[in-house]
């Protein structure tokens, strides 16, 4: 593999929603020494701290194919991600299109870990998961030199936007996981892996990694890191499943996005995120954040006075 340091890495998502891997993976690049092109759909006060932080910010969407021509001009490495959304299938294509049209030498495309118990015969009710199962076979089809990477749930998800009004307000991690256990993983920690692997690419060609967080247990153990990191009492509340969607609709949670948090939480109960591997240790010689650490960084969200002052 030709060796490429003054080439800029591109780093799709970068603005951030949810995990924000694309925003962690620039500031892990950077400080490896790499120039970093971020993508981001909009000009907006993220784009500007990107630049901060000494990436060269491109403004473009994912799903136009000028745009992905002009952010990938002169990258040979490609970090492929963005927020769950219906045309994901759609910018996969535009990217391995524009990606196999300029020859790069790694394509790092963000999937998810349930897409490993998937196959041509076996999908979920999720329309992001057949998304991303199509996305990959896409990408096998390429002969792109593609590296998979496939975590598991989010913490930035299940134990931060969906639960702190919850915790921050009653005290209660309310989810409707029943008493499923799941191995939850920091974004940065993913982030960190995928830097380890643009970093140098060559031995990662091909691979898939399964990433899962630090321990896998039920949301009573949860509840009980929440109470100590937190210093105050927190219970996990097992929510039906109905009432939860309903209320992510009346918070204007887009259908697709609905419809995929709910399998998420069916699988949960089947025991589908009850797994474990060293994939991401092997990879950054790390340990994954666990739920305690994640929630003392994030205290802020989950307490009263500090929202309210
Ligand atoms: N959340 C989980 O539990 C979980 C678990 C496993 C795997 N994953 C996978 O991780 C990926 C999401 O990563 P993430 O959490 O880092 O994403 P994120 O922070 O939620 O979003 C990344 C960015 O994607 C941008 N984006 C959305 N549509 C775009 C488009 N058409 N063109 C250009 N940019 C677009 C968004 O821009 P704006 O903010 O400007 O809209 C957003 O800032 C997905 O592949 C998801 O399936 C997630």
């Amino acid at each position: 593999m030709k060796f490429t340091p003054n080439l800029p890495i591109l780093v799709t998502g970068a603005a951030g929603d949810v995990g924000a891997i694309g925003r962690h993976l620039t500031a892990e690049l950077l400080a490896k020494g790499h120039r970093v092109r971020a993508l981001v759909r909009r000009e907006d006060e993220r784009a500007e701290a990107l630049r901060r932080l000494g990436a060269e910010v491109v403004q473009g969407d994912l799903t136009s194919l000028a745009d992905v021509h002009r952010a990938l001009e002169g990258c040979r490495r490609v970090y492929f991600g963005m927020s769950i959304s219906p045309a994901y299938l759609e910018a996969t294509v535009n990217v391995a299109a524009v990606a196999r049209h300029r020859g790069v030498e790694a394509l790092v495309n963000m999937s998810q870990m349930t897409v490993t118990q998937m196959s041509i015969t076996e999908t979920t009710p999720s329309p992001q998961h057949k998304l991303h199962w199509l996305a990959e076979q896409v990408l096998a089809w390429s002969g792109l030199p593609v590296v998979t990477v496939r975590p598991t749930v989010f913490l930035e998800g299940f134990f931060l936007k969906l639960v702190e009004a919850g915790v921050r307000d009653q005290d209660e991690l309310q989810l409707p996981l029943g008493h499923s256990r799941t191995s939850p993983i920091a974004a940065a920690d993913v982030a960190r892996a995928v830097a380890v692997i643009l970093d140098n690419p060559a031995p990662h060609i091909g691979q898939v990694y399964n990433l899962t967080g630090y321990e896998s247990a039920d949301l009573d153990h949860y509840a009980r890191a929440f109470s100590e990191a937190l210093g105050r009492p927190i219970r996990y509340r097992d929510v039906p499943l109905s009432a939860w969607t309903a209320r992510l609709r009346e918070l204007g949670v887009p259908p697709h996005l609905v419809s995929h948090l709910a399998t998420m939480a069916e699988l949960h109960q089947q025991g589908r995120y009850d797994r474990m591997t060293d994939d991401l240790t092997r990879l950054t010689g790390q340990a994954p954040t666990n739920v305690q650490a994640f929630v003392r960084q994030h205290a802020a969200a989950f307490t009263r006075s500090a929202v309210t002052a």
